[in-house]
């Protein structure tokens, strides 16, 4: 071919390839061989369709709980986006007002997106098929989340996080540790009869306090509300910033946890008796967020709007 022929945008390319490698000090010659041989990228093999349709093993033949462990599954990946956002702002070195909207607003998008999927469990398993697998599944519940656990800590403050009851009596600089072992979901997860932590908490511990701890500790000055304040220390925040901020806080304390308590509420609320969960907590008192009084982002929010928590 002559080389005037050569399509001037091709060389051009040609020249970023070789620069590319170079900087590396790798042939791009041995590279454009390998862009000979290699096959064409499989839709299939890029989204790992085969690996990701052999990971639903129900624990029974019964058929809803396919559906009850694939719309978990659909919830984690999820979490994983929004993990991924939030890790993305604690990482970021030129925070902006706008940055911080468009990542917000995403975290809504996402939660919106699961409160309107969320009938899938609530209208769509057979009761009677639920009360025979859940059986099966046994200490296992939700409540041992680590990706839901770590949304809360990549937020916010650990103090925000501390049972409402327990903020009040902490000394004035309690350490990562202290607050951490307050948690509202510490104290939550507490055998109906005894007061003894369930099994399903002490598994949990078990199994992610190391990794939640290490969070807890790097997160304390780049969690998202700490982002906010040291934006909110150099310039006045967007009104914007501001209602995406409080969306998101109820989008995710209040509106999802709200769609999540119904649903246990139809399944296990059977007047005049109450089934006890799988993972064992006082489900009625721990669930509602008119109880938990959790939010990410406090001062967002009037006296009367915290008093009246969870029931807007
Ligand atoms: C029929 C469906 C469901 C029922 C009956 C149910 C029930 C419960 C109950 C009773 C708890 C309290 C802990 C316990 O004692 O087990 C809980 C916690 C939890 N569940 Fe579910 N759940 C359902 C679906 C889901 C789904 C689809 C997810 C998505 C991942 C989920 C995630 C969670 C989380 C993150 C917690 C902890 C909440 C907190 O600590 O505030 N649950 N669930």
């Amino acid at each position: 071919m002559n080389p005037e022929n050569i399509d001037p945008k091709f060389l051009a390319q040609f020249k970023k390839l070789e620069e590319k490698y170079d900087s590396m000090g790798q042939d791009v010659s041995s590279y454009l061989d390998g862009l000979l041989y290699s096959k064409y990228l499989h839709y299939a093999d890029y989204i790992q369709l085969e690996t990701l349709l052999s990971l639903q093993r129900p624990r029974t033949d019964i058929p809803d709980e396919l559906i009850f462990i694939i719309y978990h599954q659909i919830t984690e990946l999820y979490f994983k986006l929004v993990n991924w956002e939030l890790k993305q702002v604690a990482d970021c070195k030129q925070v902006t007002d706008v940055f911080l909207q468009e990542k917000v607003s995403r975290l809504v998008r996402y939660f919106d997106n699961l409160i309107h999927s969320y009938d899938v469990m609530t209208k769509g398993m057979e009761m009677e098929q639920f009360m025979h697998f859940r059986m099966a599944l046994l200490p296992a519940s939700g409540f041992q989340s680590f990706q839901f656990r770590l949304i809360e800590i990549y937020c916010t403050d650990l103090y925000n996080l501390v049972d409402a009851k327990y903020r009040e009596s902490l000394s004035e600089t309690p350490s990562i540790e202290i607050l951490f072992e307050h948690l509202y979901w510490k104290h939550g997860a507490q055998e109906l009869s005894s007061g003894k932590k369930t099994l399903t908490l002490k598994q949990f511990e078990e199994k992610y306090t190391r990794k939640l701890l290490r969070n807890a500790n790097m997160y304390s000055t780049k969690n998202l509300w700490q982002v906010v304040k040291k934006l909110a220390a150099k310039q006045e925040l967007s009104t914007e910033l501001k209602t995406n901020l409080r969306d998101f806080d109820k989008i995710f304390n209040v509106d999802w946890q709200l769609v999540h308590y119904r649903t246990a509420s139809k399944y296990l609320d059977k007047k005049p008796e109450v089934l006890e969960a799988t993972g064992g907590t006082n489900w009625h008192k721990y669930l509602p967020p008119r109880f938990q009084k959790k939010m990410f982002f406090p001062d967002l929010w009037s006296k009367e709007e915290v008093e009246n928590w969870g029931k807007f």
